[in-house]
């Protein structure tokens, strides 16, 4: 087996903690390295005493972050602030923009090869962000630099399932786009098992895929985003990722990476994963009309975002 050190930048929080439990349950991890800038050696404490293979260390503040990057092969980040009610993800920008940038600078310097799995939003921007930064230091691979949107499959999943009453364990339903609002687009034409809805019906499975990340926010009445679900996501896209790089082929998740599938130079498509990350871009498919428009009102959004994202690191890294 490959030496599978995955490091977790942020695992102190919401998301963080269980997805720190969940990657020390994946008989994939052997190193578990967990960094934040508060309550890690808690954390790390406590998970370290699950009785799976995986070795967890703690890594505490800016000093410490060096050493939990050193020969990892996958980094997850959902460090930074999440929404309250009223906020959309864009909102998190001026915050969250700046603690992704100064993380993928210190992944460039420490583990340069790594595969990064950026978490924290806006994704539509903090994706552009990590590229631009990896640029400037000389390592950027577009292969191996993704922005996790499982959720948004996930989500499409098990509300297609309800809707139909089908087993959810298999139905697969590709999420296309962005990861958030209207640019998130699932592509329920190429739903497996094949589904049709009446179309005022699949306008209302669309939109509430498309704000599922809200209708927590606003449950959660201030206390924050989505966690639980999120970090079984990022858990899943994780292990299919760990799984390719120790050479299980035919590996395939939907994830936002650099594209030449649209105008938007980054955008969600299914993705071949392998040993260097990106293997093939399964690309866009056949869409129904209906979803094509979604693309088009989509793009100019998504363009904006990714301008942002990089406007940031021109000018104020
Ligand atoms: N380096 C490392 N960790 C940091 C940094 C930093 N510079 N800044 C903040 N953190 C940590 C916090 O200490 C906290 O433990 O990130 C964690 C964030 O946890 P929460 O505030 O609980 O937020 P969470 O719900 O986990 O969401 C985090 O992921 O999906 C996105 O929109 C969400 O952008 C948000 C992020």
């Amino acid at each position: 087996q490959n030496n599978a050190k995955v490091a977790l930048l942020g695992a102190a929080g919401g998301i963080g903690q269980p997805l720190a439990l969940l990657l020390k349950q994946s008989p994939l991890v052997t190193h578990l390295a967990l960094y934040d800038i508060a309550h890690t050696p808690g954390v790390a404490a406590d998970v370290s005493h699950i009785d799976t293979r995986a070795k967890v260390t703690g890594h505490l503040g800016a000093e410490q972050l060096a050493d939990c990057l050193k020969n990892a092969e996958l980094v997850l980040i959902p460090a930074g602030v999440p929404r309250k009610p009223g906020m959309t993800r864009d909102d998190l920008f001026n915050t969250n923009a700046s603690i992704v940038a100064n993380l993928v600078d210190a992944i460039a310097k420490n583990s340069p090869k790594a595969i990064i799995g950026i978490i924290t939003n806006p994704v539509n921007s903090t994706v552009p962000i990590a590229a631009e930064v990896l640029k400037k230091r000389g390592v950027y691979d577009e292969r191996r630099v993704f922005g996790v949107t499982t959720l948004d499959v996930v989500r499409s999943n098990t509300f297609i399932a309800e809707a139909k009453g089908l087993d959810v364990t298999k139905v697969e339903c590709p999420v296309i786009g962005g990861h958030s609002g209207i640019t998130i687009i699932p592509v329920i034409s190429q739903c497996t098992p094949s589904v049709t809805f009446p179309q005022p019906e699949r306008e209302k499975l669309t939109v509430r895929i498309q704000n599922a990340g809200t209708e927590v926010v606003e449950a959660k009445a201030g206390a924050g985003s989505a966690t639980l679900s999120m970090a079984f996501a990022a858990a899943e896209f994780a292990n299919s990722l760990l799984e390719a790089l120790n050479g299980t082929e035919g590996k395939v998740q939907c994830a936002y990476v650099r594209s030449n599938e649209t105008e938007a130079k980054y955008f969600a498509t299914p993705i071949l994963l392998g040993k260097n990350g990106v293997e093939k871009n399964l690309g866009i498919g056949k869409l129904s009309d209906y979803e094509r428009g979604l693309v088009t009102a989509a793009l100019p959004e998504l363009i904006a975002n990714i301008k942002k994202g990089e406007d940031f690191v021109a000018t104020q890294f």
